[in-house]
C-alpha cells in the first residue's frame, strides 16, 4: 500500500511543557493531530481547572485550530469541590494519577490512593476518566517488574472500590497489562515507542538516553504484546503517544530524565509499526475512532493521507534556548504525510 487516508486521529497522552519550550512542540503535534490529552506534570503542576485553563490558552495561542483536552494532577490535597468544577468545565476532560516520584515532575503525586478516595468516588460519580501512570516506585521492586506490581497491589484495589469508574491505563508496557484490560473494565494507550523497540534499544553499542522512558521499554515478548493488541480492533486499546520531550542538556547527562520525543513522526511510526504485523487496515480504529469513543467526544470528520516514502529526521529541534533531540534523529522514516 502507498497511500493510506485515515480520518484525523487524536492523541490520547501528550507532553507539551511550558513557556518558550513549548512553540516547536506543540506545531510537531497539531500538524497531524485534530485533538489531544495535555498532561498536567508541569515543573509547577496543573493541579486547578483555573490553572489548566490558563495553561490551554497558551497552547491555543500557538496553533488556533489544534483542540487541547487539559488535565489535572491528582494529589493527596485535590478538593472534592475542584471535581465539581471539572464537571462543569468543557475543556477539563480527566484527571492524572501519578504515583509520588514515578516519573518526570511526581513528587506531589500519589503515596496513598486511600487519601484521594472521596476525590475518586466524586469522580466516578460525574463519569469523569482517571488517567493512570501504573507504576508501584518501592525502591525494592525491580524497575522491569513496576507496572506489574502496580496492576496487582494498586490498580485492582481502585478498581475494586470504584467499580464504575472510567480508567485508563496509559501507556502500557507489558504482556500482564494487555490481559489486565482485556479482562477487566478499563481502556489504556499505547505509545509508538513501545511498538517499535524493546530494551535492547536502551543499550545498543552503548548506553541509549533517547531510548530511556517511563514506563521503561521492556522485552520482546511485551512488545510482541502490545503489537497485538494494538492491532486486534479491540476498542479497548488506543493511541497516546508520550510524546515527552525533554532539552538535549537533561537527556545526555549523568543522570538522564525519561521521555522520549516522538511528536515529529508520531502517526508514521505507528503506520510502521502496523506495517511490520499487516495490519495497516486496523489503524484508523486505533488512531482516530475508540480514543474519542471512550471520552464520549465526537469522532473527527476530516482526513489525513500518508505516503509511503522514506525521508530524514532532522538531527534536532528547537527546544527554547536548548534543542530537542527527537526519536530517529538523522536516520529514516518510512512514512510520511502529505
Ligand atoms: C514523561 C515526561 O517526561 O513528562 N516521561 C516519560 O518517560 N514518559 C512522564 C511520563 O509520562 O511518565
Ligand atoms: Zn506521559
Amino acid at each position: 500500500m502507498q497511500h493510506l487516508t485515515l480520518t484525523q486521529p487524536d492523541d490520547w497522552h501528550l507532553h507539551l511543557r511550558d513557556g518558550a519550550n513549548m512553540a516547536s512542540i506543540v506545531k510537531a503535534t497539531s500538524r497531524c493531530f485534530a485533538r489531544a490529552i495535555i498532561m498536567p506534570n508541569l515543573k509547577i503542576p496543573i493541579t486547578t481547572v483555573e490553572q489548566a485553563l490558563a495553561y490551554r490558552k497558551q497552547i491555543c495561542a500557538i496553533d488556533s485550530r489544534f483542540n487541547p483536552l487539559m488535565t489535572l494532577y491528582l494529589t493527596e490535597n485535590t478538593s472534592v469541590d475542584e471535581i465539581a468544577k471539572v464537571k462543569n468545565s468543557k475543556h477539563i476532560v480527566a484527571l492524572k494519577y501519578y504515583p509520588a516520584n514515578a516519573t518526570t515532575n511526581s513528587d506531589s503525586g500519589v503515596k496513598d490512593w486511600h487519601q484521594v478516595s472521596p476525590v475518586l468516588e466524586a469522580m466516578q460519580e460525574y463519569d469523569i476518566p482517571l488517567l493512570i501512570h501504573g507504576e508501584e516506585t518501592a525502591p525494592h521492586i525491580d524497575i522491569f517488574d513496576r507496572e506489574k506490581v502496580f496492576i496487582e497491589k494498586i490498580l485492582e484495589r481502585i478498581l475494586k472500590h470504584f467499580p464504575k469508574l472510567r480508567v485508563v491505563l496509559e501507556h502500557i508496557t507489558t504482556k500482564e497489562a494487555v490481559e489486565y484490560v482485556m479482562n477487566n473494565n478499563l481502556a489504556a494507550t499505547i505509545t509508538a515507542h513501545h511498538l517499535l523497540m524493546n530494551r535492547n534499544e536502551i543499550f545498543k553499542g552503548g548506553l541509549r538516553p533517547h531510548h530511556y522512558c517511563l514506563p521503561v521499554l521492556k522485552r520482546e515478548e511485551h512488545r510482541q504484546a502490545l503489537l497485538q493488541a494494538a492491532t486486534s480492533g479491540n476498542p479497548k486499546f488506543f493511541l497516546g503517544t508520550d510524546s515527552a520531550p525533554h532539552a538535549q542538556s537533561a537527556k545526555e547527562s549523568m543522570c538522564c530524565c525519561a521521555g522520549i520525543y516522538t511528536a515529529p513522526a508520531a502517526l508514521e511510526l505507528y503506520a510502521e509499526a502496523f506495517e511490520q504485523v499487516q495490519a495497516l487496515d486496523k489503524l484508523e480504529g486505533f488512531a482516530s475512532f475508540y480514543g474519542a469513543d471512550f471520552y464520549h467526544l465526537p469522532r473527527n470528520t476530516q482526513t489525513i493521507t500518508l505516503e509511503k516514502r522514506t525521508w530524514q529526521m532532522p538531527t534536532h529541534f528547537e527546544f527554547g534556548e536548548e534543542k530537542v533531540i527527537p526519536l530517529r534523529a538523522g536516520t529514516d522514516i518510512y512514512w510520511v504525510q502529505n
